[in-house]
């Protein structure tokens, strides 16, 4: 692409930036899709966010991504929040507005729309959420705003839990979230479950660390889905997966909260082959497999 007198910028801003792939989702979409933007990397040093939010506004800077550690300052530096991101109180990507920017949460959009995608909902579902760290606590709300029958948080130190399910069951308005400590799964009701894994425990390299590994749960689990891609399959999907469940990674979130934030910048769509072409580089980059 020719940069030109009408290119729109659009970036990441964190620290630190160095190894994010948001760069190459965005600008293998704008070539596709034929628009002038360019998508750069923006490394903002600790203190600087609202000079750095203020800064992009007063350039034209289109719309940012936002990642650690400033998701959560960010807020105080914008002019209005989308619902979800607010109750949440987490923002990974700014919208362009006149007199300043639109937080939004497409991290939790990016989920949803991933699962939707592979044909699993969350309306009317009983949920299983492994986790209660921060983003654990986004699945929880993201659940209780779809419509989740019952999820049952399980966290290894309960009272992170608690404080969770507090939060989103006031939010909410009624008792959606029920808190348990990880060694209770065995008192989760009999019944098949979609289980949503949302700690650290797995990431590479401790491909084969799992909370749980005792055959009994997985046996209640109709589908997991593990929002780590890496390894691409970790132990507690190939534990579903023996015990005849399906079993997803977080890739289609990762490839989805960028698409979501593309189509508000640019106030598109992007269409299914459009993100096909960029799933692929993206699995490309992470298996190493053509
Ligand atoms: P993130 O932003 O990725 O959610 P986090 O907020 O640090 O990260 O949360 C990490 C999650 O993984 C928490 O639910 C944590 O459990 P605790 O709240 O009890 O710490 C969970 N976790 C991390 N290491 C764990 C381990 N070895 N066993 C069980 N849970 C673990």
């Amino acid at each position: 692409m020719e940069i030109d007198g009408r290119t729109k910028i659009c970036g990441l801003i964190g620290n630190p930036v160095e190894h994010t792939l948001s760069p190459m989702i965005h600008n293998t979409l704008a070539g596709r899709m034929g628009h002038n933007l360019v998508y750069v990397p923006f490394p903002v040093e600790k203190g600087r966010v609202a000079e750095a939010v203020a800064g992009a506004h007063a350039l034209g800077v289109l719309g940012l991504n936002v990642t650690v550690p400033y998701k959560s300052e960010v807020i105080a530096n914008l002019k209005e929040n989308d619902c979800l991101a607010g109750q949440i109180g987490a923002v990974n990507t700014l919208v362009r507005t006149k007199g300043g920017y639109k937080g939004y949460n497409t991290d939790m959009e990016g989920l949803y729309r991933a699962m939707a995608c592979e044909g699993i909902r969350i309306g009317g579902e009983q949920i299983i959420l492994l986790g209660a760290g921060g983003a654990a606590r986004a699945v929880a709300h993201l659940c209780a705003a779809k419509g989740a029958a019952k999820v049952y948080m399980l966290n290894r130190s309960l009272d992170k839990a608690q404080t969770v399910a507090g939060e989103v069951n006031k939010a909410a308005g009624k008792e959606i979230v029920c808190p348990m400590c990880m060694m209770d799964y065995a008192t989760i009701p009999d019944g098949k479950y979609l289980a949503i894994q949302g700690t650290s425990v797995g990431l590479t390299p401790n491909d084969e660390d799992v909370v749980i590994s005792d055959a009994t749960f997985y046996e209640k689990v109709h589908t997991g889905f593990d929002l780590i891609y890496s390894p691409w399959e970790t132990k507690f999907m190939k534990l579903v997966k023996a015990h005849g469940g399906r079993a997803y990674n977080g890739l289609k979130m990762l490839l989805y909260q960028a698409i979501i934030a593309y189509e508000l910048w640019n106030e598109v769509h992007v269409s299914d082959a459009d993100a096909d072409v960029v799933y692929e580089k993206l699995r490309e980059h992470f298996t190493g497999k053509t």
